[in-house]
């Protein structure tokens, strides 16, 4: 893999010759593993989801995106949207560097609709001459024609006492005329939390304090921070990091979760709430983002990738995408997260089947698809579906009855990569049936269980020639049900 240096990584994109973009583009267009119905970097790298917004009709969407290549350098945000969250239009660049306050990247943010327009609040990566980062808070505001305007200064200058040079990706929204943003960032005793500003015009903006959770002492950062409420719960959803795995948790590089509770008393900041639940349990997911769209549904879209880890995409120019949108419900005390319902819209050619499976048995064959179905009286050691199968390749979804486990494997799935990190993620699972709906796109398998109790999210590379749907039980059978729909974009 190639080296970059520090003057590749933050070369300004104007500097880029246009044969230069066009020759990388060609490069990632040509790989096998570009996706059909997720959103993409056009070439480079995706980050977090930023500024995730209904405005003027449409919802606007941004990305992190460094432009040149599979590389965490000069960060810009790239701009799509869409009328119904599954077809998404690539808009172009959203925001560049351009003052000094963002001179090493324009990090992650929020959106909202403040006087016709959409306000942006972000952080501008700010390093002075001997590479000592100084974070600021900026403000851009983009209009119904989605020409964006900045701030010439930045609406958050400084780190408020008590805090490093972690302190970042401000996600706003307003309560009572009032506009409030919570922000990732680290203690000077290296601990992660997050802090909150309130401003009356998204322009001044005040300190209010930290969130008091009972998480005072778990990992080194909280990044990517959101809040807001559901069925009359709290929700403060982050991505901490430097949190060991433990028990078949936390088995990523690092985390993205959340923590229920009481709404957020504004006074005392403080936030009563129960344990730190992982938001997905795949092994790609990260620096999710939530919006409240016109219709009351509140709708999160997370970045299937991690940071630090090499990619096989990483040789063809690119590396990244977008999950689906997921609509967050809050039933009985419990978070539930399921696929919007216009994903609907893509489904072709339906296939079904049911029957009692008992040994391995072939459904049908499908590349980049959508499979819904349950298993119900269950006399098996394990039952589950293998994708992707063929020639010795195969992506393994199961229930492990005996160990009473949810299993994803990807150990056979393709090209290997992270394996450091294992081959295989987990859920601790009990129950007589195990309904399920699994999103597959060319690179990408998105699982949601029991009407999205549960959510595994994870990228995988075969070769790509492999395409049979399998189901198994092992030392005994199962009724199964299953029906298949083919995506194509
Ligand atoms: C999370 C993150 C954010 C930061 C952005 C930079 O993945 O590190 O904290 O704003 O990415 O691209």
């Amino acid at each position: 893999m190639k080296t970059w240096t520090k003057e590749e990584l933050y070369k300004p994109l104007e500097e880029t010759s246009v044969e230069e973009f066009i020759q990388l583009k060609t490069k990632v267009d040509a790989c096998t593993w570009r996706q059909t119905f997720h959103i993409q970097p056009i070439t480079g790298l995706l980050n977090d989801p930023n500024g995730f917004s209904y405005f003027n009709g449409e919802y606007n969407l941004f990305y992190q995106w460094f432009p040149l290549g599979p590389v965490h350098g000069l960060k810009h945000w790239y701009h799509v949207k869409s009328k119904d969250l599954v077809h998404w239009e690539n808009v172009g660049l959203g925001l560049k560097p351009e003052y000094d306050y963002e001179n090493y990247g324009v990090y992650s943010g929020s959106a909202i609709e403040k006087d016709g327009q959409l306000h942006i609040l972000y952080t501008g990566n700010h390093r002075d001459k001997n590479w000592q980062r100084k974070p600021m808070q900026a403000l851009a505001k983009m209009n119904k024609q989605g020409i964006i305007t900045k701030l010439e200064k930045p609406v958050i200058d400084s780190v408020p006492q008590g805090y490093t040079e972690h302190f970042r990706d401000p996600k706003v929204w307003e309560e009572n005329g009032t506009y409030y943003a919570v922000i990732g960032a680290q203690r000077e005793n290296l601990s992660g939390t997050v802090v909150l500003y309130s401003s009356k015009d998204m322009t001044d903006w005040t300190f209010e304090g930290e969130i008091q959770t009972d998480y005072t002492d778990f990992g080194y950062m909280w990044e990517c921070p959101d809040y807001f409420e559901l069925d009359k719960k709290g929700l403060l959803l982050f991505s901490p990091q430097g949190i060991p795995a433990q028990n078949g948790r936390y088995q990523n590089i690092y985390q993205m979760g959340y923590l229920l509770g009481s709404p957020l008393d504004m006074k005392e900041k403080r936030l009563e709430h129960g344990e730190f639940q992982e938001l997905d349990f795949g092994f790609d997911f990260y620096a999710a983002q939530t919006t409240l769209d016109e219709k009351g549904r509140r709708i999160l879209i997370g970045w299937m990738g991690l940071p630090e880890i090499d990619y096989p995409t990483d040789v063809s120019g690119w590396a990244h995408c977008l999950s689906l949108p997921r609509e967050l419900r809050v039933i009985d005390g419990k978070l539930y997260q399921t696929p919007v319902e216009e994903l609907n819209d893509l489904r072709r050619n339906q296939e079904d089947f049911a029957g009692l499976v008992n040994g391995i048995q072939e459904i049908t064959s499908a590349k980049t698809f959508e499979v819904e179905g349950e298993f119900t009286n269950i006399q098996a050691q394990s039952v589950g579906l293998k994708l992707r199968a063929g020639n010795g390749e195969e992506l393994v979804f199961k229930y492990d009855v005996e160990n009473q486990q949810l299993i994803l494997d990807r150990s056979k799935a393709g090209v290997e990569f992270a394996q450091e990190f294992g081959d295989t993620r987990s859920i601790s699972y009990k129950k007589e049936k195990l309904k399920f709906r699994i999103f597959v796109d060319t690179s990408s398998v998105e699982i949601f269980i029991n009407d999205g109790e549960y959510t595994m999210s994870s990228r995988f590379f075969s070769t790509n020639t492999q395409d049979k749907i399998q189901v198994f039980s092992e030392n005994g059978s199962a009724n199964v049900v299953l029906r298949k729909w083919d995506i194509h974009k």
